[in-house]
This record gives C-alpha cells, sequence and structure tokens, in this order.
C-alpha cells in the first residue's frame, strides 16, 4: 500500500468515525456532546469493531480471528453481530444490549435500531437466510424480523413486533404477526371515500325527495 493510499483509508475512517457519532446526536436527544457518545455508547463500538471483523472476513484466510473480535465486541457491548453482515453508513445502535444481527443480514444506510432486535435466519441451510434492510428504517426495541425478507427504505418496525413477510417502501409493522399499519391505514382512507361516494346519489335523491315535499307543501 502506498503512503498516498495509507492516509486516504485513515481519512476514510476518521470520516466515518464523524458521521457515526453525529448520526447518533441527530437520533438520541441524550447524546449530548461528542466526547458522550465517543466514549458511553456501545452500540456504536459493537459497529466500529464489526467493520474491523467484516474486513478480515471478506480476506478469506482472517474468517476465524474475525469469530473471535466478533464474540469479543458481543462480550464488551451486548451486541452480536456476525463479521460476514453487510452494514450501511451511519447505523445507529442504542442501547445495543441484546442485538443479535445475523451473517447474510444487509443493513442499507440510515438505519436506526434500539436494543434487543433480532435479525435472523429460519433455515438450517447455508443460503442467504436473514433479513435485508433498506435506507433510514427504524427498527423498535425488541423486534424481531426472520428469514431472508426485505423491508423497504423508509419503514418503520414497532418495538416487538414479529416480522416474517416482506414489506414495501414506507411500511409501519406492529404486531404479532406483523402487520403493515400504513397499508390498512390507506384501505380504510379507500374504503370511508368510496362508502361516501356510494351514500351521494341517495343523499342527492333525498334533497330531491325533500325538495318536491318542499314544493308540494309550498
Ligand atoms: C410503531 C411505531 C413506530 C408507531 O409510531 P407512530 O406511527 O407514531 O404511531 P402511533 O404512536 O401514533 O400509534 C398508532 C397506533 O399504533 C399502535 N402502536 C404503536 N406502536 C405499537 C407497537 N409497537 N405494537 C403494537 N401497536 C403499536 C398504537 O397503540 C396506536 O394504536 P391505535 O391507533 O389503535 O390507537 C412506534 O410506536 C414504535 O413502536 N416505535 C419504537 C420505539 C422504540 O422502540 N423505542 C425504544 C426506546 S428505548
Amino acid at each position: 500500500m502506498t503512503q498516498f493510499q495509507f492516509r486516504n483509508r485513515v481519512n476514510a475512517f476518521f470520516k466515518s468515525v464523524r458521521e457515526d457519532i453525529a448520526a447518533v446526536q441527530r437520533n438520541d436527544p441524550a447524546a449530548t456532546s461528542k466526547l458522550t457518545v465517543l466514549v458511553n455508547y456501545s452500540g456504536l463500538h459493537a459497529i466500529w469493531m464489526h467493520r474491523v471483523a467484516n474486513r478480515l472476513w471478506r480476506t478469506g484466510w482472517g474468517q476465524f480471528p474475525a469469530r473471535v473480535l466478533s464474540q469479543i465486541a458481543r462480550a464488551l457491548t451486548g451486541v452480536e453481530i456476525h463479521p460476514g453482515a453487510t452494514i450501511g453508513r451511519r447505523f445507529v445502535i442504542d442501547h445495543g444490549m441484546g442485538v443479535v444481527i445475523g451473517e447474510t443480514a444487509i443493513v442499507g444506510d440510515d438505519v436506526m435500531m434500539y436494543h434487543g432486535v433480532t435479525l435472523g435466519g429460519i433455515s438450517t441451510k447455508r443460503v442467504k437466510r436473514h433479513p435485508t434492510i433498506g435506507d433510514r428504517v427504524m427498527i423498535g426495541a425488541g423486534a424481531k424480523l426472520l428469514g431472508p425478507i426485505e423491508i423497504g427504505s423508509d419503514s418503520k418496525v414497532g418495538a416487538n413486533a414479529v416480522v416474517t413477510k416482506s414489506a414495501p417502501a414506507g411500511a409501519i409493522l406492529v404486531g404479532i404477526p406483523a402487520r403493515n399499519r400504513a397499508e390498512s391505514a390507506s384501505d380504510e382512507t379507500a374504503s370511508a371515500e368510496s362508502a361516501l361516494t356510494e351514500t351521494e346519489p341517495a343523499d342527492s335523491a333525498t334533497a330531491g325527495a325533500t325538495g318536491t315535499a318542499d314544493s308540494t307543501s309550498a
């Protein structure tokens, strides 16, 4: 590696650290200073250790040390991210403890996740068996997302939801099994609108009847 490449890598590393800290400050009102975030946010420490583990994992020969590093991160932070998982930029794990992210999981950019979340597999075969999460998704505390499902960008997964099916962009997934509140809300609006359209002729009929009655009485 040339000196120029080395300097570029160091600059990129510090840039990503700065944007990680800024992402925490944007998402957590309790993150009052950069120093507080740097020292006290174990979710961030877990992500930084994962980046090293993932780099080792991708070299092939480094898979054993990568697993060891991932387990050290787990012991220190309570967050277990398999070194093979693909994690986007500015990923925030608030509180951290109890998060499990499986080997074939893919997490987009600007994802926010709380404690107790599982991105888990349901297959025992070595295939893509963990979820793919789009950009800017929020995953509430205790939510379990299982299988090779895809959660569209800008979705929200409610606390303690159990999600086993893919969801489109902008979904709001709550409950067990999770249902898409955004979809049911638009269905309700559509059925309310169609009910309104159906009642309109009846209303004009009534108005007509009233008009007739009025003219009769006049
Ligand atoms: C799912 C969530 C994103 C919805 O937020 P929202 O769009 O602002 O929705 P609201 O809070 O207005 O709630 C809308 C409805 O969904 C219900 N709801 C909200 N969150 C729910 C959840 N996790 N599970 C089941 N139902 C939920 C509400 O009771 C309400 O029901 P109603 O319409 O029958 O009264 C949010 O409630 C949530 O769970 N966020 C996770 C936050 C978290 O984990 N914080 C941890 C901090 S340590």
